[in-house]
């Protein structure tokens, strides 16, 4: 049985204050068997990491520089991320595909660079709409996976986290079925079989998606469903403690 992992990426909201009392009460919280993550928006991160210093809860960036140093203004490095306490790092988030023009190869560095930084890499992937519409939903999936891969190596997928998102069903409210994951999940995992059936075993793959405490515990009762990457629910306690509850 694969343990179950949370991130709650809280994408461009919130306020010094709201960061502290919402990773305070998440820190506070007793979990079952699940990993949590938070994801603030980069100024807050050290509230974050305050919060949640001594639990369980990690923190982490909702991106990171595929360069080490240097003149890259706007950009954020891993090693910067770690030295503040974080342990985890969103890579190659729909929304930084999408408008940052983050393409496949972007990402796998900045895997890597999370990686030789002693971050936990969160790599996301999923198709768009007209993707999907289009037939393309395994051969873009498929494609990101693959890219890291390359880069990485495979043996790299032992520290990682895979998300599977959607795009169309990112803050639409409109989730794709369990079965349409789980269908996803499966194709990834067994990708990953073929260059290591026990990484591929272990690896935890969560999808992200208009996750909601009501539909939470039936997507992660899918077989490779292994978790969630919550955005829009992630902002309330309430909402993100139920749904780290129907993981755990
Ligand atoms: P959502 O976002 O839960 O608001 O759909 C998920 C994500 O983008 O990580």
């Amino acid at each position: 049985m694969r343990r179950q992992w949370i991130g709650g990426n809280w994408k461009m909201h919130g306020s010094r204050s709201m960061a502290s009392a919402l990773a305070g009460a998440v820190a506070e919280a007793r979990f079952g068997d699940v990993d949590v993550a938070l994801f603030p928006p980069f100024p807050y991160l050290r509230e974050a990491c305050a919060a949640c210093a001594g639990s369980a809860v990690a923190v982490g960036g909702q991106d990171v520089s595929e360069h080490e140093s240097g003149a890259y203004t706007g950009e954020v490095s891993a090693a910067m991320l770690r030295d503040i306490g974080c342990t985890v790092a969103l890579a190659g988030h729909s929304e930084r595909r999408q408008y940052h023009h983050e393409t496949d190869a972007m990402v796998a560095v900045k895997v890597a660079q999370a990686l030789a930084n002693d971050l936990t890499p969160v790599l996301c992937v999923g198709e768009t709409l007209e993707e999907r519409d289009g037939g393309r939903m395994a051969e873009v999936v498929l494609r990101q996976l693959g890219a890291v891969v390359a880069h990485c190596g495979i043996a790299a997928f032992e520290r990682i986290v895979v998300a599977y998102e959607p795009v169309w069903a990112i803050g639409t409210g409109r989730t794709a079925s369990p079965a349409q994951a789980q269908e996803v999940h499966a194709l990834l995992r067994s990708q990953l079989a073929r260059d290591n059936a026990r990484i591929a075993g272990s690896i935890r793959i969560v999808y992200g998606g208009s996750v909601k405490p009501g539909n939470a515990a039936e997507l992660f009762a899918q077989p490779d469903i292994d978790g969630g990457l919550i955005g829009g629910a992630a902002l309330q306690a309430t909402d993100f403690l139920s749904i780290c509850a129907a993981a755990g």
